[in-house]
């Protein structure tokens, strides 16, 4: 049994928690921006692949005070990092650092990868190589106040990258914060689901992968697969099993559609879905979402429109959009659910709708709400009601 961290978006721990309760973790528990958990090595590959909400999953390995470098130093000193890695392969060494004897966190990071390549050379002649972009042992290192953990994360690239997206979209939606917000929806996965300003299709994507039981990992490896006491057998038997569920899951996709305005975005969409095994399986239109008509009546609506900076005052176009919103929900959406991310309380007022539900939830930087309006069938348009959202 070893300690792990999972992160993820400010907002989406107690999603986080329960993908890790479905998942069999042990002693979960969700602190700020993620979720610690216990598991043996297999849990912490199944974690790579499986859940959709987390950003990195890491593995700890030591923890303890820390007052100046010589204790960091020695701290690191009693991981064998050699059961990770071996001279031929490559590290890197991120730090977060808050009210610590290092006033940067480039200092302690260089302590600690000092550390680790002094161990190598002192048992072996040889110390490994740094490698910032695609480092076979990334190493963490969180230092709070005299409180050090060092943590080797299994994931490497962050998983919000699944594998299968080559041009960004010039705004897009992590895929974590995506599927997170996916899953605090209420949306049963089996009903019609459209996003009417969807960008490169990521909620679509998400959303597909869910009702079909694909693991989101399953296009992509990961940093703990090329490590000296990598699991192979239990990798190939995770693997094996995921496909058989995506294969199996495929036969239950629900009518998933989507629409953009900008020509472009339908672009990277289309590629998206191809290379998420989903060409020719979810409808996409170009057009303005006042005009968007779904094939089927949808049953969800999940919406990440533009909304600018928090507090800005919105320009008349992003008004233009949100009221698009409001018009498309109440012509096209009856009886509907719709989750709107919205990051400016200014444009919310917009949609003319009362939320009956606000998720404060994080989009990078941004602080937002993921809003859900009931669409009433019989909708006539609500007055908006300042400060109602
Ligand atoms: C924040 S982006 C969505 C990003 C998307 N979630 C993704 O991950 O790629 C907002 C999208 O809304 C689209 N949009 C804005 N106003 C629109 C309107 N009135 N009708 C249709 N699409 C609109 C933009 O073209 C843009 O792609």
């Amino acid at each position: 049994m070893t300690a792990f961290y999972a992160t993820c978006t400010l907002g989406l721990e107690d999603v986080l928690a329960a993908e890790l309760q479905a998942l069999g973790a042990g002693e979960v528990h969700a602190r700020k921006g993620g979720c610690g958990f216990t598991g043996d090595l297999p849990l912490g590959y199944a974690a790579c692949l499986w859940l959709r909400t987390a950003v990195r999953v890491q593995q700890e390995l030591a923890r303890g005070r820390v007052r100046d470098r010589d204790d960091l130093y020695r701290l690191t000193q009693t991981v064998d990092w050699r059961r990770s890695i071996t001279h031929l392969q490559t590290l890197a060494v991120d730090a977060a650092v808050r009210d610590s004897f290092a006033n940067d966190t480039r200092f302690p990071a260089l302590v600690v990868k000092d550390a680790v390549c002094d161990q190598f050379r002192d048992r072996g002649g040889k110390r490994p190589d740094v490698d910032r972009e695609r480092p076979d042992l990334p190493i963490k290192l969180v230092l709070q106040g005299e409180d050090a953990i060092l943590y080797r994360d299994f994931g490497g690239a962050p998983l919000h990258k699944r594998g299968y997206r080559e041009i960004q979209h010039k705004s897009p939606l992590a895929e974590a914060t995506a599927a997170g917000l996916l899953l605090a929806t209420d949306w049963d996965r089996r009903s019609p689901l459209c996003d009417p300003m969807c960008g490169s299709a990521t909620f679509l994507i998400e959303a597909a992968w869910l009702a079909t039981d694909r693991a989101p990992g399953l296009l992509r490896t990961f940093a703990c697969e090329r490590w000296r006491d990598a699991d192979a057998t239990a990798w190939r038997n995770l693997r094996d099993q995921a496909e058989r569920r995506a294969a199996a899951g495929l036969g239950h996709l629900p009518p998933l559609a989507g629409n953009d305005r900008h020509p472009g975005a339908i672009a990277i969409a289309q590629q998206a879905l191809s290379a998420a095994g989903l060409a020719g399986r979810i409808a996409l239109t170009q057009g303005d979402a006042r005009d968007f008509v779904p094939g089927v009546p949808p049953r969800a609506v999940v919406i990440n429109p533009p909304y600018g900076e928090r507090l800005d005052a919105p320009t008349e176009e992003l008004v233009a959009s949100w009221r698009a919103i409001g018009e498309f929900l109440h012509a096209r959406a009856r009886g509907a659910t719709a989750w709107v991310l919205s990051g400016n309380p200014e444009l919310t007022r917009h949609l003319g709708l009362r939320a009956s539900r606000r998720l404060p939830v994080h989009n990078g930087p941004i602080e937002c709400r993921w809003l859900r309006y009931e669409i009433d069938d019989r909708a006539a348009p609500t007055p908006i009601v300042p400060g109602s959202v």
